[in-house]
């Protein structure tokens, strides 16, 4: 099947309380396991890619090809959309113009009014071409792709906003981090997640940060309304461990372990195992 938008996947995702894994690609090995493991599980995902990773995948066009190629040659069925993550005003026209599915402007660390003001024009753009768009109020914490965040709690009025100018999904900052979670973390602000749903209603919520929150918070987050979980971290640190494991049992030495059709096996494996555990998690599974 063709890249299809977010929207329908996000609507049902919604309506069924459950949520969507977006999953961020590096290479050829992680898109790949993961389109393999949605089909395995005859789910729905989402592919998510930032600017930093587009930069290196020798860019968005490149992306465009590779994941065109896979989901025909690998005959994937399921409905899968091809995401730009915390994209700037610029990278977002980008990808729109290479063919990417669905973008996330995130705009949150503008005043609110020039937030406004850049969503509304990137809305316009992707109605206009069938794309879903993500916004965000409220940035997210941690670092990514050197961009630091405190982790805030988004204004529920100001979410309201930003839902009510068209976009597909909104991601709020409710206290989450990208990367792993330091051990002083004071864990999500349902308060505020339960504050924005009330306001913005059947808009499907994004919640950003995914690796490591405890399985019952994002049971909870489900519940008040998130549609779409983003993991990126969790897959690194599964492919990391599983790579180190193979060189330090001096597997590369081996015969032809050098290979690296061999030496990506087990990283590959590993992010497989990671990305199905999430979607069963997620309750993803069997809703393609
Ligand atoms: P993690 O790296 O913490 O899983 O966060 C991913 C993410 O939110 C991408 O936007």
């Amino acid at each position: 099947m063709p890249l299809v938008n977010a929207a329908e996947m996000l609507t049902k995702a919604k309506a069924g309380h459950y949520a969507v894994g977006q999953f961020n690609i590096n290479n050829l090995e992680w898109t790949k396991a993961i389109l393999l493991t949605a089909q395995e599980l005859n789910s729905p995902v989402i592919l998510g890619v930032s600017e930093g990773a587009g930069k290196y995948m020798a860019g968005y066009k490149t992306v465009v090809g590779m994941v065109n190629g896979m989901l025909e040659e690998l005959n994937i069925t399921v409905p899968v959309a091809l995401h730009l993550d915390h994209g700037s005003y610029e990278g977002a026209k980008k990808c729109i113009e290479a063919g990417f599915s669905s973008i996330m402007f995130d705009g949150s660390h503008y005043p609110i009014e020039e937030n406004i003001e850049k969503t509304k024009e990137l809305v316009a753009i992707c109605k206009e071409k069938g794309l879903s768009i993500e916004a965000e109020v409220g940035s997210i914490g941690g670092e990514e792709d050197g961009i630091i965040g405190m982790g805030e709690c988004a204004d529920p009025n100001e979410c309201k906003q930003i839902a009510d100018l068209g976009v597909t999904m909104l991601a709020a900052g409710i206290g989450n981090i990208h990367g792993k979670y330091p051990d002083n973390w004071k864990g999500l602000s349902f308060e505020t997640l339960d504050a924005v749903q009330k306001l913005t209603g059947a808009m499907p919520l994004v919640l950003h940060g995914g690796t490591g929150i405890p399985a019952d918070m994002i049971k909870k987050a489900i519940s008040l309304g998130v549609s779409k979980i983003n993991v990126n971290t969790e897959c690194q640190l599964a492919f990391q461990e599983a790579t180190r494991k193979y060189i330090e049992e001096g597997k590369d030495l081996q015969g032809k372990g050098f290979d690296p059709r061999k030496l990506l096996a087990p990283g590959f494996e590993a992010i497989k195992a990671t990305v199905k555990e999430k979607m069963e998690l997620f309750g993803s599974v069997n809703k393609a």
